[in-house]
């Protein structure tokens, strides 16, 4: 499908998901159960990110995985079996659960037959962008950034600003060497609270040498000019090329680049700390668990252990 860059509300026509990390924080799950499969509630991860992808505007959502990560993919193909015996013995809700997937957007396969970095990741989707796309959304399905529609309000600013805009979390100081954080400079614009100029952008720095609290979250809308950056970067932190070390060479080039800082919760799926939060955050707003869980919760709180 190739539908024009004037069909998509916000000029995104492609997601990238880069799924093809080796998931070692969630082992020994993840030993045969790819990560973005893990249910929150009943949903896997990934399909979550999907929705919020269609959300966007998006018709393209680029999957990057491992060669034994393809059951990822799977979750997109049509069921007609499963389908059919759904609807021969009239169980129309779960159809409609099973049917929800393959039809929020079109999923198109990437494989990276090695984990060398989530910069390697998202430079291997640029074969699949067609020419009118001048713009990427990147969303690591590892995180949830709720309530979703942040990327809607980034893209709102990029149509003030142009460039580049990320989505950045504020942390508390001591645990800014988990995650690529911001140099920032302030932005006068009323339109936009939370907006800031990125001058600067460093990957896991020591507390000491972290410009600021802001820090990557997860979501980016990058302009075009990336993958020429994604090409000249060498191996960073961990040995592994980075995305945020081809952000900080756009900058330096003075490429704009600005943050939304989000002002909501984010949850890491990525490891167990993270996963439980998001699925008992997810199941108290659900209406058919929730009620029973508050009630569970609230009991099993005022026990001792
Ligand atoms: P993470 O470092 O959080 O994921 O990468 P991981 O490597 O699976 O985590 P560990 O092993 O538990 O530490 C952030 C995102 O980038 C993707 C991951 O799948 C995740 O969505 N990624 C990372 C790739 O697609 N390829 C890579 O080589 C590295």
């Amino acid at each position: 499908m190739n539908l024009p860059i004037a069909d998509h509300k916000w000029s995104v026509k492609t997601v990238v998901v880069p799924a093809a990390g080796m998931g070692t924080r969630f082992l020994p799950a993840t030993k045969t159960v790819p990560k973005e499969l893990l249910p929150v509630v009943d949903t896997p991860g990934i399909e979550v990110i999907a929705s919020e992808a269609a959300a966007l505007g998006a018709s393209k959502m680029i999957i990057v995985t491992a060669p034994k990560k393809q059951g990822v993919l799977a979750h997109f193909d049509p069921y007609p079996e499963l389908e059919a015996l759904l609807e021969e013995r009239g169980k129309s809700a779960q159809l409609e659960k099973v049917r929800r997937a393959p039809n929020l957007i079109e999923a198109i396969p990437v494989t990276q037959e090695r984990p060398l970095g989530l910069g390697h990741a998202v430079s291997l989707a640029e074969a699949e962008l067609h020419d009118d796309e001048d713009v990427v959304a990147v969303m690591l399905p590892d995180d949830l950034v709720l309530p979703q529609g942040v990327m809607e309000t980034m893209a709102k600013a990029r149509e003030s600003v142009g460039g580049s805009v990320l989505c950045a979390c504020e942390v508390p100081r001591e645990e800014v060497s988990n995650y690529g954080v911001f140099e920032v400079e302030p932005v006068d614009d009323p339109a936009t609270p939370g907006l800031k100029k990125v001058i600067g952008m460093v990957e896991k720095p020591a507390v000491e040498d972290a410009p600021s609290n802001y820090v990557a979250t997860g979501r980016y809308l990058l302009d075009r000019e990336i993958f020429d950056a994604l090409r000249k970067i060498t191996p960073g932190a961990g040995g592994e090329l980075q995305l945020t070390d081809a952000i900080a060479m756009l900058i330096d080039k003075g490429h704009p680049v600005h943050i939304v800082v989000h002002d909501g919760a984010r949850h890491d799926l990525g490891n167990p700390g993270g996963y439980i939060r998001a699925c008992v955050d997810f199941a108290l707003r659900d209406p058919q668990y929730g009620p029973g869980l508050r009630r569970y919760l609230t009991a099993r709180l005022s026990q001792e252990d």
